[in-house]
């Protein structure tokens, strides 16, 4: 019964005869000065309460802006239970985090910091370091134009940095725009992951992002406790196992796959997706085709990073 509603879902949504994914702009507006600073901060453990973590310790760019460990590391070795998704694009996800808890870049970039298991600073202790560094002092003044450096300006910049961090120009934004063909596995791949219905919940400009959807729709996926899933916000049934649609950009780039990183390829993370997701068996076509045409969504390293 659930397959037919969500075959006809599929159907209705694709009938308007629109491309269920839109291209990412070619040039996004930030504020470079404050952008440079945040760039900076991203990038110092000054952050962190023992000065050994980083948030790209943990959103690495050489690895598509996300973390190639299963669980991310953070001061003293304190281990997380959830994978580390990317910081590219994440401008354009309707909220942060994999239950979704923070709603915008500005709330989502505190919770690192404080995090025990993270960086585990404290505003006033991340305010009284960068003040009694000189370097940092002066960059503020410049931009900014105080002489003290406050909290909310540290969040204002690494935000203003995070804005930056878009993939523009992959093959397929290409194609959408009418400046390339896909390959003939591309073009199969697309054609497929719209027919099978991935694209009902990976779609718009981040090609997911936009929604919240339980993993294991159709067939029940393991449950851990202690994951921070839509129903640790909730304490609703329903919610057990319930993420923000992770985006498809760069994801050839940021294995492991899922919340639990328990996909370790591309292949794998497909084949898994359609089993719990549509209830459909992949053969070893399809999945060939799919992941080819996922790899055309890899896009071009952020103006920022070059
Ligand atoms: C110790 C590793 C670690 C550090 C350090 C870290 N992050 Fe993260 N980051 C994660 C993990 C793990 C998640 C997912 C947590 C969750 O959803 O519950 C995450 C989620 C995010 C997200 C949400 C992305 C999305 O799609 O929901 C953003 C944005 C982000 N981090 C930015 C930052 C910034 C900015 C910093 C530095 C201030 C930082 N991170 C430091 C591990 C880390
Ligand atoms: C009903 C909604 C839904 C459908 C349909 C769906 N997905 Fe997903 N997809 C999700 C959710 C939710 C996650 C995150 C699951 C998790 O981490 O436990 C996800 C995760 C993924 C990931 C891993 C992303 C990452 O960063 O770890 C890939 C790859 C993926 N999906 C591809 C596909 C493909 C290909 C299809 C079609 C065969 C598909 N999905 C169909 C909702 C869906």
């Amino acid at each position: 019964m659930k397959r037919i509603f969500f075959t006809l879902f599929v159907l209705v949504l694709f009938s308007w005869g629109q491309e269920p994914i839109s291209p990412l702009p070619t040039k996004v507006a930030y504020h470079h000065d404050k952008a440079a600073i945040g760039q900076r901060l991203f990038s110092d453990p000054i952050l962190s309460k023992d000065m050994t973590v980083a948030c790209v310790s943990c959103h690495s760019f050489d690895f598509g802006g996300a973390d190639p460990r299963s669980v991310s590391l953070g001061i003293q070795g304190k281990k997380g239970n959830i994978q580390s998704p990317t910081v590219y694009n994440a401008r354009y996800n309707f909220k942060q985090f994999w239950n979704g808890r923070a709603d915008s870049l500005k709330t989502q970039a505190g919770g690192p910091i404080h995090n025990p298991v993270e960086m585990a600073v404290d505003s006033q202790l991340v305010e009284k370091r960068l003040n009694a560094d000189t370097r940092y002092r002066a960059l503020f003044r410049r931009v900014y134009g105080t002489s003290r450096i406050t909290y909310d300006q540290v969040i204002d910049a690494i935000v203003e940095f995070e804005k930056a961090l878009v993939t523009p120009n992959s093959r397929f934004d290409r194609f959408l725009r009418g400046e390339t063909e896909l390959t003939p596995m591309e073009a199969e791949g697309y054609r497929r992951f719209k027919a099978y219905g991935c694209a009902s919940c990976h779609n718009g400009i981040n090609i997911g992002g936009n929604s919240f959807q339980k993993m294991g729709l159709f067939v029940p996926y393991a449950y851990d406790e202690r994951v921070e899933d839509r129903f640790a916000l909730t304490k609703e049934k329903r919610h057990k196992n319930v993420y923000k649609v992770p985006t498809l950009r760069n994801i050839a780039l940021t294995a492991p796959y899922f919340h639990d990183a328990s996909a370790k390829t591309l292949e794998e993370a497909v084949q898994k997706m359609s089993h719990h997701n549509l209830g459909v068996e992949l053969n070893g076509e399809d999945v060939e085709t799919i992941v080819a045409f996922l790899k055309a969504l890899t896009g071009e390293t952020p103006e920022v990073l070059r």
